[in-house]
């Protein structure tokens, strides 16, 4: 039996999940949460705004001091010369600024000292902006324009320009400090950095994260020329190699052997972004399935072929750790909207599920918050709507226009979806479960998982070590409960579809 760990470098914490070949149970969990663990930083959540509240950064010290204090939790327990290979994940878009001094300090990192101590000195930029900073308009406006276009930047690169991706981080660094971005000599991403320190070299950047910057050209999975020259000069010299995440970066550095204890034979592989790692932790790895996470906002993730991206600009295309690519859509109105329509009824969640179980032969928009898929504001008219209805019954025309609406806004991938895996815990309720069975006309199986980023890493470091398929590596890991796997009944989905998208042009006009 070997064992496998995956490492998730996330917003608030920094995880581990270690992994057995011959169960293919998890079989040990440890954490560091950055508020709580390391409170000198003053992050309490993991990040600190900057000069105003659209800035958003975390400290990469924080970071290494977190990877030296999970080790050593881990050491207490587990013995790390059994695990046999380590691949990763890193919340996406993060960027981390690096010196020419980078390379060599991690080639020969002392013992004596911790990870931060040793690096220290390496960051030509003190903090990283995270995906939650949302202050960059200017620099997505300038690259769309310096590209050709937003849609340029879109067919190329799988998202047209976003605040959050690094490119745009990026450009503003150099704006506003060009002499410390002409002092970096490699940026890194947070996924790529974390490898780096496990690998003791500098690791490259996968496509699955990478097509988060903005800047890779999905034909290609290679930088594209273009895209770097609308973003900030000299880039390319700064940017890592890219590459497939199943790409073997390195073994384990000395310093990592010597004091926690690793085998100098612990393979590790290239990190990858946290939603490319979920993909694979929820079993999506291979096409024709997909994955919806029911939280706060309903998350759609799927496998695909082709690198086809969204002619609307709503949805985004990284790679597939696996292999091809994956789309990523974001619904802002998910288990919010739902409890507000619940909590407008005063009803319990059974009561909830009732009114779900009602037949509707027309829908809702169901925009009770300004919407992200499509980009529209709430809707007055769904809201003045609810407000007068006195019947529980009219919560089925909100709900099923939720996933008519998800339905609508992934078609552009141009897979046939057979199976959803659904995770998140609004996947308990049977009467959404088969809402969704039906709108999709798939098979619905649900999935708890606590860290699926986490999970999906070692499972991609037992992937690439042991050579095996995606299909073995899915029925080993992959736990769902197959007794509660409902598919979908007869449903006009044309119908729905036609008077959902009568309600959206009312809606925009
Ligand atoms: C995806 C995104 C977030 C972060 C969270 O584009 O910004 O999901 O990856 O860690």
């Amino acid at each position: 039996m070997s064992k496998y760990l995956g490492l998730d470098l996330s917003t608030q914490s920094l995880s581990a999940v270690i992994v057995d070949d011959k169960t293919g149970n998890t079989i040990h969990e440890d954490s560091v949460n950055f508020g709580n663990d390391l409170p000198s930083y003053n992050a309490p959540s993991g990040f600190v705004h900057g000069k105003n509240e659209s800035e958003i950064f975390s400290d990469p010290c924080m970071w290494l001091d977190a990877m030296d204090l999970l080790l050593k939790k881990l050491q207490d327990k587990i013995d790390l010369s059994s695990i046999r290979a380590i691949a990763g994940s890193g919340q996406q878009h993060a960027t981390v600024y690096l010196n020419s001094g980078f390379s060599d300090k991690l080639g020969s990192l002392n013992t004596d000292e911790s990870l931060s101590q040793n690096l220290k000195s390496t960051f030509s930029r003190k903090i990283s902006p995270i995906w939650m900073d949302n202050s960059t308009s200017a620099e997505c406006a300038e690259m769309a324009q310096a590209a050709g276009s937003a849609e340029l930047v879109l067919e190329k690169s799988g998202s047209i320009p976003i605040e959050r991706f690094s490119g745009a981080q990026i450009r503003k660094f150099y704006k506003t400090d060009q002499a410390g971005y002409d002092n970096t000599a490699i940026i890194h991403l947070a996924s790529s950095f974390a490898c780096s320190i496990l690998s003791g070299k500098s690791a490259p950047i996968d496509y699955g994260d990478g097509a988060g910057m903005n800047l890779l050209n999905l034909q290609s999975n290679d930088w594209d020329n273009e895209l770097l020259d609308a973003c900030a000069p000299d880039l390319k010299s700064k940017l890592p190699e890219t590459a497939a995440a199943s790409t073997f970066t390195g073994n384990i550095a000395n310093y990592f052997i010597e004091k926690y204890g690793f085998s100098a034979d612990t393979k590790i592989y290239a990190f990858s972004g946290d939603n490319p790692n979920s993909l694979i932790g929820c079993g999506g790895a291979l096409p024709g399935t997909a994955v919806i996470s029911l939280g706060t906002s309903d998350t759609f993730f799927a496998a695909m072929s082709k690198p086809v991206t969204d002619p609307q600009g709503f949805g985004h295309v990284f790679g597939n750790p696996a292999g091809g690519f994956m789309s990523l859509i974001c619904f802002r109105n998910g288990s919010l909207t739902r409890e507000k329509l619940k909590d407008h009824f005063e009803l319990s969640w059974a009561g909830f599920s009732e009114a779900l179980n009602s037949t509707t032969t027309t829908l809702q928009l169901p925009w009770l918050l300004d919407e992200l898929t499509p980009r529209v504001p709430a809707s007055k008219n769904s809201i003045d709507i609810l407000k007068g209805a006195v019947t529980p019954s009219i919560i089925r025309q909100f709900v099923e226009a939720q996933f008519i609406n998800m339905l609508i806004h992934t078609q552009w991938m141009g897979e046939k979806i057979k199976h959803v895996i659904l995770t998140g815990g609004a996947s308990q309720n049977d009467s959404l479960v088969q809402l969704i069975a039906d709108v999709f006309g798939a098979k619905v199986e649900r999935l708890e998982v606590t860290n699926s980023a986490g999970l999906g890493a070692a499972m991609r470091a037992y992937q690439a070590a042991s050579g095996k398929s995606w299909q073995e590596v899915n029925q080993l890991f992959i736990k769902v409960d197959e007794s509660k796997t409902l598919t979908g009944k007869p449903y006009d989905s044309e119908n729905k579809l036609e008077i959902f998208k009568r309600l959206l042009a009312k809606h925009t006009a």
